[in-house]
């Protein structure tokens, strides 16, 4: 019998045996060079096997109908060209998280493109300036759409990537199921999962499955790109007695560096590329746990009984990807001061050009926060920047949530820190980033917690 408690209290593990089989569903690879055929992507209703203990199936949507989509693999400069078809019962678009891209391609309903009808298609090409993990999803309805299951990986190949035995993608997620083992459709978009943490599930699976082997060989080092695709889990997992190095965030490399506590934590949207030498004996395993709530067994590398690999001596690093590095004296600065949610001390806030008291504003517009005293994306942009202009913006976050916050279309970084595209930032805290305004467009910045999103946590700015 699934038993699946709905007061999201812990995360379910079953007792079923571990499943095998465990890549992502993987399209041809060279198939997209200019002048042949594009990739389709039809975003449509599938089903699942979510759960450990059952035969049940899950009615889904994804891409391909599929939960992750498929796996899009292109090298460095390459141009990828996707063709979306909607077959779903609501308009989409495909946004690629991460990507430095043309700005037109960016995917964003209602800002960089119309929403694509139910049985339209919309053509996706461009190419990738950054080597790295990134990953899809759609613009539209995120809360609701990513949450029934629409993203995938994509990952853009160094020319010559480096050695390792095995590269393997995880994507994980949390589900949220009802009883009936379906998705719990009354609770998408909740005011009360806005004004708190996010919608938070009750099932974590790594690349669709509940729980998943990897096969492995004692002595070879593989390359982790882990992907968070929830909606606002911040996921922390746990390796056993394996010493991974941090090689990659978001898809930038870094100098390779130890866990702080031997723990992974990874914000909705983030990734994380590890470096991990298999140090177990043949015929071990080691678990990965997921230890935000409680411990539970996410997946497990299993070592091959017999086969043994000499350890590689020398640590992996990356080739460093080219960005322009923001000027020490800012040319732009900006404050963007998060309020609201939960036990904030939001009073009001402007929704589309009229103030509101903040409890007309929950009752009338589902509105929960604000950047600046305004919820939802303004007619105006936060700050307009000439193209090639240095922006630092100090965010503040005076709420008692944490935020991922996110920005399209650009890296930046703190001072002396890594570059990145989701900063997770903590209640109270303060963090001022930086980055050159090189690509021209309209670009969003927003939480990545999606119900944060929808509830007001979402502005943009321009590059002219
Ligand atoms: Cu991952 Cu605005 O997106
Ligand atoms: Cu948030």
């Amino acid at each position: 019998m699934i038993r699946i408690p709905t007061n999201r209290r812990a995360f379910i593990t079953g007792a079923g045996a571990l499943a095998a089989g465990f890549a992502l569903p993987r399209i041809a690879r060279g198939a997209t060079g200019p002048g042949k055929k594009p990739i389709l992507l039809t975003a449509r209703q599938g089903s699942a096997r979510l759960l450990e203990t059952a035969d049940k199936h899950t009615p889904i949507w994804g891409y391909r109908g599929t939960a992750p989509g498929p796996l899009l693999r292109f090298k460095q400069g390459q141009e990828l060209w996707v063709r979306l078809k909607n077959e779903l019962p609501q308009p989409t678009t495909i946004h690629w998280h991460g990507i430095r891209i043309d700005n037109v391609m960016d995917g964003v309903a209602g800002l960089t493109q119309d929403a694509v009808p139910p049985g339209e298609t919309f053509d996706y090409r461009f190419s990738a300036p950054d080597a790295g993990t990134f990953w899809y999803h759609p613009h539209n309805r995120s809360w609701e759409q990513l949450a029934r299951g629409l993203y995938g990986a994509l990952i853009v190949d160094e020319p010559d990537p480096p050695a390792v035995d095995q590269d393997i993608i995880v994507i994980a997620d949390d589900w949220f199921l009802g009883d009936d083992g379906q998705i719990h459709e009354a609770s998408l978009g909740s005011i009360r999962d806005r004004a708190h943490a996010g919608r938070l599930g009750n099932i974590l699976t790594l690349n669709g499955k509940p729980r998943g082997i990897f096969p492995v060989v004692s002595g070879e080092r593989i390359r982790l790109r882990l992907i968070n695709s929830c909606n606002a889990r911040i996921l922390e997992f746990r390796f056993e007695q394996l010493k991974p190095l941090v090689i990659a965030l978001d898809g930038q490399p870094v100098a390779p560096n130890v866990l702080n506590n031997e723990t992974v934590r990874i914000a909705p949207a983030q990734r994380i590329d590890l470096a991990i030498d298999m140090t177990g004996p043949p015929g071990s395993t080691h678990a990965i746990t997921e230890v935000s709530q409680s411990r539970l067994v996410a997946g497990e590398f299993v070592y091959d009984p017999k086969t043994t690999r000499a350890l590689r001596g020398t640590p992996l690093t990356l080739p460093e990807n080219s960005l322009p590095a923001p000027a020490e004296a800012h040319s732009k600065s900006v404050d963007l001061v998060m309020s609201g949610g939960a036990m904030g001390r939001m009073e009001k806030a402007s929704y589309k050009g009229t103030d509101y008291e903040i409890r007309e504003l929950v009752r009338r517009h589902g509105m929960v926060w604000a950047f600046n005293g305004i919820a939802g994306m303004g007619a105006k942009p936060l700050f307009t920047a000439r193209r090639g202009e240095s922006v630092a913006v100090r965010m503040v976050n005076d709420t008692r949530w944490p935020h991922a916050m996110h920005f399209h279309g650009h890296h930046f970084r703190e001072t002396d820190g890594p570059w990145r595209d989701t900063l997770l930032i903590e209640p109270q805290e303060t963090r001022k980033i930086g980055f050159v305004a090189d690509n021209p467009g309209k670009w969003m910045i927003h939480c990545h917690m999606l119900e944060h999103q929808a509830g007001g946590m979402a502005t943009w700015f321009e590059v002219t």
